[in-house]
């Protein structure tokens, strides 16, 4: 255990905090928005079946990997990377991985907001009992009202920016700790009363059923792709949100327990919210790959039937919301953390000078549901035929920067760092556990990656192989 560097922005109190701080960052919109919508756009069970098998070879290794260097820096993931890539008397450009993760920390917090600004805006449609008695159509047209409206959009969008950078100025455990130490148990208790409901929807096994039969020609290389991206994105990896995150974590601690932790209540919370909305689909006549709006048409209706339904819905788009607020907040905190080492600013000017950059980003989202809703700038290549601008960022920053960043990470922590340091640092012992991480980071990450990215691209075609659809 290197104890010899200490973190200037401070250390979370124990352990636990870290868990709930890396727990609150990876459980957010990205378990109960996105990852029903996805599911449901990629046809179902074998989309769930690859997702889970990248979570299990590829995201907890990473995870590890990433917790791994940010505690042996200390520092933000670009000092982080520069410091350790001397270390290992590798390229200072190492550094760039840190860059890039930054990068698209910005771009993901940009429609991250917007989306979030959407659950704000709902816990009060909960609350004022829009939904009571409510239709699918009725609950779809609210949906509408509120998406074509973009300075309606802006300000959810605008409040929800400032609430990350409140946060975020008060730094590594203001507030943060306490807020995951309710929201996590909350949110479970949650979507397990709306399991309930669904179970009553008369469709249960109707949407258990397109959740995990898999029939793999319903899915094609992209959405292996987009299964991929989504457990970078569900995990936060890839990007130095864990890396900074790790880099908190005081001394002993176990790296290899704690990921599987985080990695398992993450799947666990997700499934629990794809067991809830699919039921409620089906029971509807609803359309599974409605997009990115599912979640918001179809939980307001059972809101709307239920018993005691004012006060739970209102509650769930309370917990939506502080889901998103503990994941937005790791989303600029590699940037801050730059900001306060190298610019000599202080938190609060950092929060604000990165929240306002993500913020002037989110416009683009919030204009890809309204004014610019047939702006497809990519439309000449086919799989981004109908990707508006907001599609697209999701598209590059999960699909492609997040694998990417993960590819490095997987290379540098052992292909360019010493095995003696990664295996002192782990704290495993030269066992089985360590050897088996040692080989999916080196082998089965890139592999797995490379061979994704290539088969999307079309250069080489695994699809036929796999019996995926073409
Ligand atoms: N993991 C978050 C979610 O599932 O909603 C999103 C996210 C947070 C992605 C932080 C990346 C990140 F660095």
């Amino acid at each position: 255990m290197t104890d010899k560097r200490r973190s200037i922005h401070g250390s979370w109190s124990s352990r636990l905090a870290f868990v709930l701080a890396a727990t609150g960052s990876a459980v957010g919109l990205g378990n109960i928005w996105k990852f029903p919508y996805i599911t449901g756009e990629h046809g179902g069970g074998a989309f769930v079946i690859v997702y889970l098998v990248c979570i299990a070879i590829i995201g907890i290794p990473i995870m590890m990997a990433e917790v791994m260097l940010g505690r042996r820096g200390r520092q933000s993931p670009i000092n982080t990377m520069l410091t350790l890539a001397r270390e290992a008397g590798a390229d200072a450009r190492w550094s760039w991985l840190g860059w890039s993760g930054v990068a698209a920390g910005f771009l993901i917090l940009s429609y991250y907001s917007v989306i979030a600004g959407w659950a704000l805006a709902y816990v009060f449609r909960a609350m004022s009992g829009t939904f009571s008695g409510a239709t699918a159509e009725g609950v779809s047209s609210v949906f509408e009202q509120l998406t074509g409206d973009p300075e309606r959009l802006l300000a959810w969008h605008t409040i929800f920016m400032v609430m990350t950078m409140m946060v975020v100025a008060r730094g590594v455990r203001g507030g943060l700790e306490q807020a995951v130490r309710f929201l996590v148990p909350a949110l479970f208790v949650l979507l397990l009363l709306l399991d309930g409901y669904a179970m009553a929807s008369g469709a249960f096994d109707q949407g258990l059923k397109f959740l995990f039969t898999p029939d793999f020609t319903r899915i094609d290389a992209n959405g292996v792709l987009i299964a991929m991206g989504h457990a970078f994105f569900t995990l936060s990896l890839g990007m130095g949100a864990i890396m900074v995150y790790g880099s908190y974590l005081p001394e002993r601690a176990s790296i290899a327990k704690t990921s599987i932790i985080i990695a398992v209540l993450d799947t666990v919370v997700a499934l629990l919210a794809g067991m809830a909305i699919f039921p409620i689909v089906f029971a509807n006549g609803l359309e599974p790959g409605a997009g990115p709006g599912l979640i918001f048409q179809t939980l307001p209706i059972a809101f709307g039937h239920m018993t005691g339904g004012l006060v739970f819905g209102t509650l769930f788009f309370v917990l939506l919301v502080f889901a998103a607020w503990t994941s937005s907040i790791s989303l600029i905190e590699p940037a801050v953390a730059w900001l306060v080492e190298n610019r000599g600013v202080t938190r609060v000017h950092a929060s604000m000078y990165a929240g306002i950059t993500a913020w002037a980003f989110g416009l683009l989202s919030i204009l890809s549901f309204n004014r610019w809703a047939d702006f497809k700038p990519l439309s000449f290549i086919p799989i981004f035929a109908d990707a508006t601008v907001f599609k697209l960022l999701d598209y590059l920053t999960a699909n492609i920067m997040l694998p990417l960043g993960g590819l490095c990470i997987a290379i540098f922590s052992v292909w360019v760092m010493k095995r003696d340091d990664s295996l002192q640092e782990l704290d495993i012992g030269d066992g089985a556990g360590y050897r088996l991480w040692y080989t999916l980071v080196r082998y089965v990450t890139p592999v797995a990656v490379i061979i994704v990215f290539l088969n999307v691209t079309g250069l080489v075609d695994f699809s036929g192989l796999l019996g995926l659809a073409e």
